[in-house]
Order: C-alpha cells, then structure tokens, then sequence
C-alpha cells in the first residue's frame, strides 16, 4: 500500500517483488514525486501552499470557452458532429494552422505539416521517448530539471545526466564538455522561465547550444510551457529556430489557458513526426477533438492574445509580491531568482540549511513549497526549494510568506536550543 507521509518527499511503490502478478522491471525504484504528495496532504483551503506550477484558476477564461464549446457543438451545422468524432493522430488542421502562427512569433518556421498536436505538453515527452530513446541512452538536462521530464527519463531507462546551470541557465562551455565525455542522444531544456528556476537563456547561448546540436549530432527539445507568459524584458526567441532539423519544440495551452483541456503540440522534422503520429495512435489514436476544435475557434476569435496580456498582468503582480518579501523573510546568504515570466522562484538557502526541514516546519504553521531534491537527476542540493507564485492572489501571497517566516524561526530556534 503506497501512503504519503507528511514527513516525505518521496514515496516508494511497492516493490516489484511483492505478493501478486509481478510488474516491469522499469518500473522498479519509481518514486511518486513530492509535488503529488504535498498537493495530496494540503488539498485544503487552510493551508498556502507554493507547491504546483498551477495556473490561476481565477483568471480562466471560463466564459470564453463556454461561447467557444457553445460555438462548436452547434447541432445545426454539422461542426458539433465533427467535433465529436475521431479526427486525425496530428490534429486539427485549423489548429495546427493556428499553432504554426503562434510559433512563427516564437521564431520558428513551421507550417500546419510540422505541427503535432498532443494531449498536454507532457505527452510529447512520453512521444519523443517513445521515438528516440532506448535503455541506456545518455540524456543531459539541466541542474535543476523539470521533474516529470525527469521521472519519463527514468521510465525510458535513460542514463540522465545534470549539466551545470547558473542565473542565465545551462552553460554551454560546460554542455560541450558534457557532450564529449557523454555522447548524449537527447539534450532537454527548458530555456524560457525554467522550471523550476525561473531563469531565461540569453540569445547568445541559445545560438551555441543550437551550434552544438548541430556540431555533435544530437536531439534538443526545447521545452517552452511558459515562453508567452513574459511579464518583463523583450521576449528572446526560441532556440529550435537556430537548429530547426535537431530540435524538438514542445508547448501547451496548459499555462495560457487551461491545464484541464490537456492540449499541447510540437514542431519536430518530419521523420520524427512520422514516427511520433505511429506511436500516439497506440497511446490514445489522437487528443480530444472537441477539445482541439474549441480552442481553435477561441484562436480564430482572436481571443487568446488579450487573455495572456491579462495573465502576465495578473502573474506579474503576484511575483512582485513574492519577491518584495523574499529579502526580508530568507536568511542571510541566502539566494534567488527575479523571474521575468512563467511561475516560479528558486531559492538557494546558505549551507547547512535543509529545505526538507524546513518543509517539516512549514506544514504544520499551514504553509508547503517543495523542496528542490526532485528537480535534481544525480547530486541532489538539499538546501534548494521551489516557490510558485502563480496561484495565490497577492495579499495570500504576504499570508502565506508571513507564516514561512514562522517556520524559518522555529527551524533557527531548534537549532540553537
Ligand atoms: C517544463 C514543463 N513541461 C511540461 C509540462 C506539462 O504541461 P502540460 O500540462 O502541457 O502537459 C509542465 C507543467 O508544469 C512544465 O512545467
């Protein structure tokens, strides 16, 4: 029996070995991630939780797609029928057409042909796996990485291996040396407002990083959830546009619309989206029409620009917030991140500080985050944690930090006593 422990992180699945059928070898040593467990023990209104990278469901645009559901289940013109029936393994054609504007502003060429359209971004991981990456194969990430890709690496039974970051992201002096100790099949990154970092890659590195790819020869799939959720600065465009036959650019309407539609997509080479469109029809044959048909009818309604210029509004407040108070409320020595979009602040707390104890202190004063162990693919830095600032509005967000600053006391406290 799996049971979350509010003193965990990570929780064991049974062992392979236990009574009853056995199960996959792969399978063995899989640890449900501490983010799952928190938001299980604090699904309650009683406690801020900092945890997820979890949209403001306030600021769904619930009345939009309800004109948008409305419009294409229409009994009368034939579009509610199509919208209910199978459709093809890539898409909508409509919306890829739509996708490959969107990503057009991002600084790739694409057209509807090179769009693929998935049921969250995440699937596109778990098809790009499927696709590229068999037992063994040396993956880089970056250190701190975003740890569901991790875990779908690990599933892959991939050898992930973290390659230095610092404020502007991954190192490209160091992804050269890392790329000729590892010969790496796959580099994963998340360059815009990373999670769990928040950090963006300057074009200069973008381009190198690109340069390497195409140098050595191996896959980058840039991973950009967040890219459209820029607060501050000049967007910097994406790096797959500079090495367009290596890379792989996933995105998702998750984070600019709505998680619970579960539509994604990625722009890949054609080879890749041939065998990416085999390996979805065995997965789930395609993502929901209706889903896809009523996000291309918001699209065509010309009504997603203005709701993401709302969304930035509305996060952008919310990180200063967070960040007005960090300085006060984080020990001395301690460091973080500015983001400029997305959702998330890492924190780098002074040696000899544990974000898990921490944590241990927080629950019960009604306050969670998570702490970084999970964001690390081998040498773990115990004394990171996680905020997001995406979910609260900013008056819980003052609550919620007031009450961490509790828990850094009583962790100073039981030290000294
Ligand atoms: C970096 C990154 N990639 C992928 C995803 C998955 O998003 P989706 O809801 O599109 O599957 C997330 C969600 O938090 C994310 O942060």
């Amino acid at each position: 029996v799996v049971i979350a422990r509010a003193d965990s992180t990570a929780v064991r699945l049974p062992p392979v070995a236990a009574p009853g059928p056995a199960l996959a070898r792969r399978v063995e040593g899989l640890e449900s991630t501490a983010i799952r467990n928190i938001l299980a023990l604090l699904a309650s209104e009683e406690v801020i939780h900092f945890g997820g990278g979890i949209p403001a469901a306030e600021a769904f645009d619930v009345s939009g797609f309800r004109d948008a559901f409305q419009a294409v289940l229409d009994p009368h013109d034939g579009s509610g029928r199509r919208a209910l029936q199978y459709g093809l393994v890539e898409g909508d054609v409509a919306l890829r057409e739509a996708i490959a504007e969107r990503v057009g502003r991002r600084g790739i060429e694409a057209t509807a042909a090179d769009v693929f359209v998935t049921s969250g971004s995440q699937q596109a991981l778990d098809l790009i796996c499927a696709a590229c990456i068999d037992e063994g194969d040396v993956i880089l990430v970056e250190r701190p990485s975003y740890l569901a890709g991790l875990q779908r690496f690990a599933l892959a039974q991939a050898d992930v291996v973290s390659v230095p970051c610092d404020e502007e992201g991954i190192d490209p002096d160091a992804l050269e040396d890392a790329v000729r100790r590892r010969s790496p099949k796959l580099v994963y990154l998340v360059p815009t407002f990373q999670n769990p970092t928040g950090s963006t890659l300057p074009l200069e590195r973008r381009r190198a990083v690109a340069r390497l790819a195409e140098r050595y020869g191996f896959w980058v799939v840039e991973d950009d959830p967040y890219g459209e959720l820029r607060f501050r600065g000049d967007p910097v465009p994406a790096l797959s546009g500079y090495a367009p036959a290596h890379a792989v650019y996933l995105s998702s309407f998750s984070k600019t619309i709505a998680p619970g539609l579960r539509v994604g997509w990625m722009v890949a080479p054609a080879g890749l989206l041939d065998v990416a469109r085999v390996v979805k029809q065995s997965k789930d044959i395609h993502t929901s029409a209706v889903a896809q048909a009523a996000i291309a009818h918001y699209l065509a309604a010309g009504r997603l620009d203005g709701h993401v210029r709302y969304l930035c509004d509305v996060y952008r407040e919310r990180q200063e917030a967070m960040s007005a108070l960090l300085a006060e409320l984080l020990p001395d020595g301690a460091r973080w991140t500015e983001p400029d979009g997305g959702m998330f602040v890492w924190v780098e707390l002074p040696e000899g500080w544990m974000a898990q104890q921490l944590l241990d202190a927080a629950i019960p004063r009604g306050v969670a985050f998570v702490p970084g162990q999970p964001f690390f693919a081998d040498t773990v830095s115990e004394e990171t944690l996680r905020l997001s600032y995406s979910n609260h509005a900013p008056g819980r967000i003052r609550e919620g930090l007031a009450r961490l600053a509790g828990a850094f006391e009583a962790v100073v406290g039981g030290a000294r006593a």
